[in-house]
């Protein structure tokens, strides 16, 4: 893909070279975060964006579905969106009962990185995992992930349960009663109509995604190198701003 001189290096992940005492990486091939089959039958895109839409928690995952994460995660939030040098930044702010706020940073970093800390919450730390989306063909893509962890297996329960069970140990009836995000993006088509939307405010993190990717699919048109690579060794660290914290009163 494109021309060997414009190969570039492959990025070092601050959040996989510094570990604390007792951590070590694991490395997982099935999706997660994808809600769905290991190989997932539409757009990557559709995955992606739904990485910067914070609203979905609450709606999808608070309410229509019962609580698929924890309780703090169904408090409504304060958002901001933000593009950064690589992506588009999501923070959302949650007052807790003991007046500290809940800071959560997600963040959709091209190419494909997936920057989200575990939406279960299990602890306040910066993000100890990304997905790297590998997109298969038009309507197919696959999710490899690499975290930070303490336990063997650890990584696995990271994988989406809706009453304890995976998604491919539920019944038919139960994905339609239950839905998460597979059925959600899939449902949209196996490639959505961007036509056919109505964008509102709550969208703000999808309009500024796509404006990045279309800006960096213009920069390679004309001969420039797009935003997240590097030719450099001696670069330093990709560092992400991603993370669950917890800021005091
Ligand atoms: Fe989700």
């Amino acid at each position: 893909m494109g021309p060997p001189q414009k190969q570039p290096v492959l990025p070092r992940f601050e959040p996989f070279e510094q570990l604390e005492a007792g951590e070590f990486l694991e490395a997982d091939d099935r999706s997660i975060g994808g809600g769905g089959p290991v190989i997932v039958d539409c757009n990557w895109f559709q995955h992606f964006e739904n990485v910067v839409d914070p609203w979905h928690v609450m709606v999808l995952h608070g309410s229509f579905s019962g609580t698929q994460f924890t309780e703090t995660m169904l408090r409504a939030p304060q958002i901001t969106f933000e593009t950064t040098a690589r992506g588009v930044k999501v923070t959302s702010l949650r007052a807790l009962d003991d007046g500290s706020v809940f800071r959560r940073v997600t963040e959709a970093c091209v190419p494909t990185w997936r920057v989200v800390p575990n939406p279960r919450v299990g602890q306040y730390a910066r993000v100890e995992s990304i997905g790297f989306v590998l997109p298969i063909d038009d309507t197919h893509f696959r999710i490899y992930t690499v975290a930070r962890v303490r336990e063997p297996g650890e990584l696995a329960g990271f994988r989406s349960r809706q009453g304890g069970k995976l998604w491919s140990e539920l019944t038919p009836e139960e994905h339609r009663r239950f839905p998460g995000d597979y059925e959600a993006q899939k449902s949209q088509g196996d490639i959505t109509w961007h036509s056919h939307e109505n964008l509102a405010t709550s969208d703000r993190g999808i309009a500024l995604l796509r404006r990045l990717v279309l800006a960096q699919v213009q920069v390679v048109t004309e001969g420039g190198d797009p935003a997240g690579v590097s030719f450099e060794p001696a670069d330093e660290l990709v560092s992400f701003e991603a993370g669950n914290f917890r800021d005091p009163a």
